[in-house]
């Protein structure tokens, strides 16, 4: 571009594109007040008055947490109903760190969609069916006390659980020795024990067949496990509108098999399993097994039934399923065979996969249920916290330390793309002055601790004109993009950083904009604009999950 002549209020501008010529005229109005250009430049001055008048505005009429929400970049994206599946644990099992990433990761997601208007519905579905429960009930029966089940249900449990785990063949860590003696005592009588293999096949059918003692067995186990996850979900601030879980949709998954049957869907293979042929050429060199020899259902064929049943219970116009990786094909197969159902709607399911966290250690050992990371995570920060002088006038340092800790490992989690796999690493999570949670929860505590007077009191905009005063505004003008980003591609990194970079611009507008000492008028710009970037920065926080503190 080559300025040409500059008149009145407008440049004219030169362009050349490959042989073709054009001159435009670039206008200045109240938001561009000055349009200049050399060679191959051209510069565009913002109304900087304007700017942090209309930017800030909103932050003295109430209206805090309705910032950047109103964009029509929006209105491309699906709205209406979202359904959003996540954490889903295994019940009688403990809760790996597979499981922590799908719940932190599911209620972004969910807050986000909130944030947007859509009305969404938070689901748990447990893994709670299966032939596990067979094993379970079964060591049960061999080494269980309904006593020791009512006065420390957990912990008894837990003692069967690693029974129970023998017996499936899955490596189970454990970490109490009460425990470890049951593993070691069973260990020796349980080794190729054929009866006990028995019991546990014949406990599932009993489940399967709703004979009661198994049934009320069955729901004391579920019943026990989501206490317990209740109370971990509490400490993460997540809750649930719906616990569901495939032992729902048993009876469903059988009449699904009945519609892919009439549908011609439904193939026997050579093993005498029933099969869904998805290979494109219909020539079985990619089948989906939804029928086990003995005329049992697998995970997949309730999975079908669920996700039929929530359309017509939910109606949705999107549902989202948070897990690792390793399930994509699982996810893929899902929607192939919905959509070889008839049910259009499959076009509006979308699988959030993501990678695995490498590494997860406690101070006390290799393998850690996730109690114990929120435990140490607390533990450490409380510990870092110690040596800052505020801590003393805390009220409750160690909720304070929780929420904290809790954001450290939520940021490590959502700095990167899901899909990618990383090494988790408490002193680098728990830095104060790196791109960490706690800088995010630093930096908010110190902002509020200058007092922000969120009364509609009047401001000077024109007050509001330095380079680092500006180099804010037009940050916090990109949040609505940076959501938008967000919700197309269900990635938290965007929002992360956005607020990350915030941060950092919030540390130069504490050394550059002084508020103690400078005249009245001065000051009271100056708190606006800080009290608006607090907002963005609990806004956002909140819509990753996390609870932002006063103080700390
Ligand atoms: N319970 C499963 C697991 O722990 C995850 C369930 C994911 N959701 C689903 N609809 N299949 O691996």
């Amino acid at each position: 571009a080559v300025p040409v002549l500059k008149k009145q209020l407008s440049l004219f501008v030169s362009l050349t594109v490959g042989n073709s010529h054009f001159i435009f005229q670039l206008k200045q109005d109240n938001v561009v007040e000055d349009i200049s250009a050399t060679r191959g430049i051209i510069n565009f001055k913002v109304n900087r008055k304007l700017l942090a008048q209309k930017l800030l505005e909103p932050f003295g009429n109430g209206e805090d947490d309705k910032f950047g929400l109103n964009s029509e970049l929006f209105n491309t994206l699906t709205t209406g109903t979202t359904l959003v599946e996540y954490s889903s644990p295994n019940i009688a099992k403990k809760f790996h760190a597979g499981h922590l990433r799908s719940t932190i990761i599911g209620n972004f997601i969910a807050n986000l969609k909130q944030s947007l208007g859509n009305d969404v519905i938070r689901m748990n579905y447990l893994g709670d069916w299966g032939m596990q429960f067979g094993l379970l009930g079964a060591g049960f029966g061999q080494f269980g006390s309904p006593e020791k089940l009512k006065q420390n249900p957990l912990q008894h449990l837990f003692e069967v659980n690693v029974v129970f785990v023998l017996y499936s063949n899955v490596f189970f860590p454990v970490f109490f020795s009460f425990a470890l003696q049951v593993y070691v005592r069973v260990n020796k009588e349980a080794e190729n024990n054929e009866d006990m293999k028995q019991a546990a096949r014949d406990f599932f059918r009993q489940l399967e067949q709703h004979e009661s003692h198994a049934v009320s067995l069955w729901q004391q186990f579920r019943d026990i496990t989501v206490k317990e996850y209740r109370h971990i979900y509490e400490r993460l601030g997540v809750h649930f509108d719906v616990y569901s879980g495939e032992s729902f949709h048993q009876d469903q998954a059988q009449e699904v098999v009945q519609q892919l049957q009439s549908r011609g869907l439904l193939k026997t293979s050579e093993k005498g399993t029933g099969v869904v042929d998805l290979s494109p050429n219909r020539d079985v060199t990619n089948v989906c097994t939804v029928l086990r020899s003995d005329g049992t259902t697998l995970y997949i064929t309730r999975d079908i039934a669920a996700a039929i049943n929530r359309k017509e219970k939910y109606s949705f116009d999107e549902m989202i399923y948070v897990t690792d990786k390793s399930q994509e094909n699982h996810f893929s197969q899902l929607f192939q065979i919905l959509l070889a159902m008839g049910h259009s709607w499959a076009d509006g399911c979308r699988h959030v996969s993501f990678g695995l966290v490498q590494g997860m250690k406690t101070r006390t050992g290799e393998v850690v249920f996730l109690e114990d990371v929120l435990d140490e995570a607390r533990a450490r920060m409380l510990n870092n916290m110690s040596k800052s002088k505020t801590t003393k006038e805390l009220e409750n340092p160690e909720d304070t330390a929780e929420k904290v800790g809790i954001s450290a490992l939520i940021i490590q989690d959502f700095k990167g793309p899901l899909q990618s796999d990383y090494k988790f690493d408490w002193d680098q999570m728990l830095q104060a002055q790196g791109d960490t949670g706690v800088f995010l929860q630093y930096t908010h505590a110190r902002l509020c601790r200058q007092d922000i007077c969120v009364e509609a009191v009047a401001f000077d905009p024109s007050l509001l004109s330095e380079q680092t005063c500006t180099a804010i505004l037009q940050h916090l003008l990109r949040y609505d993009e940076v959501l938008y980003q967000s919700a197309q591609d269900l990635q938290p990194k965007h929002l992360v950083n956005f607020l990350l970079k915030l941060c950092h611009l919030i540390a130069s507008a504490h050394r550059d904009l002084p508020v103690k000492g400078s005249p009245e008028a001065v000051a009271q710009a100056r708190l606006r604009l800080f009290s608006g970037a607090c907002s963005v920065l609990a806004n956002g926080m909140r819509i990753l999950g996390i609870t932002p503190v006063n103080k700390m």
